[in-house]
């Protein structure tokens, strides 16, 4: 974790800067801010006004800090709607160093009914659980952590119902964004599943066209133009 440096967003929020990478976890314009608008709205929100089963089962590729984890747990009590996350993360952070991240003070700041003890007891769950099944954090939320690369992640056709596909970006991490590993997280995908990434790259459009989803392209986060979401038929 020696390489990671702690960095304050322009929302106040945290967020990791790599300097092997030259690249942020998140947007330097707010980490929360960008958290809600690409994951939890365009993804989470849609899939609930949409959908056609009564539970969740989220795949996030990147779990990084856990930040998008920690916002889908609070809608899930809020919508009540039981979810499923599961979090591949190659390289966790510690404990030790996501404690220091401040999250859980800034969300009870604006969510007045979790108090801050709640909301540390499971980040710090998000970050410590390491059993090979979900573990229960509420009558609503299941979670997983999988220690592994996409690349050597696999899991049944139709497992999820949504993808927050939040990597690095394209030009950081070619390699993930290659044609053959977006058709591994298709096929993981169930009909009418979402997938909701950070990304507006034309290449990246075009790759998920060519998969067969229905693409949109939407208002990005503050700091940044657009975002994708992508639909399977
Ligand atoms: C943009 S950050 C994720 C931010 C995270 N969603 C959050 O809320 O903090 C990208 C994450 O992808 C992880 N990662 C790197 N290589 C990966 C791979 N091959 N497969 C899956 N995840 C990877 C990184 O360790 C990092 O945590």
């Amino acid at each position: 974790m020696k390489d990671l440096k702690l960095i304050t967003t322009k929302d106040s929020s945290h967020s990791l800067f790599v300097p092997a990478l030259n690249e942020t976890y998140h947007s330097t314009y707010g980490a929360i801010q960008e958290s809600m608008h690409v994951f939890i709205h365009h993804g989470l929100y849609y899939w609930l006004a949409n959908r056609s089963s009564s539970s969740v089962k989220l795949l996030e590729v990147g779990l990084g800090t856990a930040l998008n984890a920690l916002l889908t747990y609070l809608t899930s009590l809020k919508e009540q709607v039981v979810i499923e996350y599961t979090g591949l993360e190659p390289y966790p952070i510690t404990w030790e160093y996501a404690q220091q991240l401040n999250y859980v003070t800034r969300i009870v700041e604006r969510e007045k009914q979790f108090t801050q003890e709640h909301l540390l007891k499971t980040f710090k769950k998000l970050h410590q659980y390491t059993g090979a099944s979900l573990c229960k954090l509420s009558t609503y939320f299941f979670f997983q952590r999988i220690e592994l690369l996409l690349e050597d992640f696999f899991a049944p056709t139709s497992s999820f119902d949504i993808i927050y596909f939040d990597t690095f970006a394209p030009n950081k991490q070619v390699a993930l964004w290659q044609f053959d590993l977006l058709q591994k997280v298709y096929q993981m995908m169930k009909s009418k599943g979402i997938w909701v990434t950070y990304c507006a790259k034309g290449q990246l459009k075009r790759d998920l066209r060519q998969l067969g989803m229905h693409v949109e392209t939407l208002s990005g986060p503050p700091g940044k133009k657009e975002m994708v979401r992508a639909i399977k038929k």
